[in-house]
């Protein structure tokens, strides 16, 4: 079974790269369906607007901010995982009733090395930047993993929340502790948006003491090289931007409606990079 019109819906959904994935693989695969669209949907008329794409032939849609809350409450059926996330950012439309999922945490997963994994997640401490949305996959995904997940967040209270939705034995970090525990970590992320803007910094974390060992990741992919990123690598450190998860979420999408397993080939990257 393929879907024949499918589309990422956000607001504003302007600069997705979700329709440059999906329009990829459907053109090298040689599908023959409709081209992937991006949808603006204003949130205070998302029903209507969902009832009005499922008549107009979508069957299936991404969903980008701020919109996978509504999506999620919305949908007839969830996942066990958009359940937990209480959020969803793949809808199929059925003729009877809408599905609602969340691929960012196993995106998140996919977009990880197994050396990764082993040796610097699982049975081992981690540390999230942010308590957003995108921040809720990710320690969903690292407590999967197995790692010892602890979080960071401007907002402390946010932190406590994310924590207890998700049932994760652990306690947000005060800012007097975070030196230290960033510097006894194998693996670091950064989920929060500083850094995304132009000349925007995130020096939430001093790098001076970092372990050389430690992988530093950032959910940012544009620039492709965040500053958070530009100062792991100064140290040395192991690193990597949030294109691949991009890629790996969008990639589960698909298949979901598809059926069709696809990957990041370097050409789908460099063509992401360049764009
Ligand atoms: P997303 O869906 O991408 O996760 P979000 O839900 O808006 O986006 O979350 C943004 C995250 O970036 C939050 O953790 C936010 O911190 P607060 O919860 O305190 O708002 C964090 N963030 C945004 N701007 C920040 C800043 N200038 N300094 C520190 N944290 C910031």
């Amino acid at each position: 079974m393929v879907i024949d019109k499918t589309a990422v819906i956000g607001f504003p959904v302007d600069h997705s790269l979700s329709p440059a994935i999906h329009n990829y693989w459907i053109k090298k695969l040689g599908l023959d369906i409709k081209p992937y669209e991006k949808i603006n949907v204003n949130p205070n008329t998302f029903e209507e607007q969902i009832n009005s794409l499922k008549q107009d032939g979508f069957g299936g849609l991404n969903v980008t901010v701020p919109l996978k809350e509504i999506a999620f409450n919305i949908s007839d059926e969830t996942s066990g995982v958009s359940k937990k996330l209480r959020s969803a950012n793949t809808l199929t439309l059925g003729s009877d009733k809408i599905n609602g999922d969340n691929t960012d945490a196993v995106g998140f997963i996919n977009s990880l090395d197994k050396k990764t994994i082993e040796e610097n997640i699982a049975n081992k401490k981690t540390l999230v930047l942010g308590a957003g949305g995108s921040a809720r996959s990710v320690v969903y995904a690292l407590n999967q993993l197995g790692g010892h997940v602890r979080l960071f967040n401007r907002t402390t209270e946010k932190a406590e929340i994310l924590l207890n939705d998700l049932s994760i034995n652990s306690s947000p970090i005060g800012t007097e502790e975070l030196d230290d525990y960033a510097n006894s970590s194998s693996f670091i992320v950064n989920t929060t948006s500083l850094g995304q803007k132009a000349g925007e910094h995130n020096n939430i974390l001093s790098f001076e003491n970092i372990k050389t060992e430690t992988f530093i990741y950032d959910l940012i992919y544009n620039p492709k090289r965040s500053s958070f990123l530009e100062k792991a690598v100064a140290k040395g450190l192991r690193v990597q931007n949030g294109l691949r998860m991009l890629i790996e979420q969008a990639a589960c999408s698909f298949q979901i409606w598809h059926e069709i397993k696809v990957d990041a080939s370097d050409e789908l990257i460099s063509l992401l990079e360049s764009m």
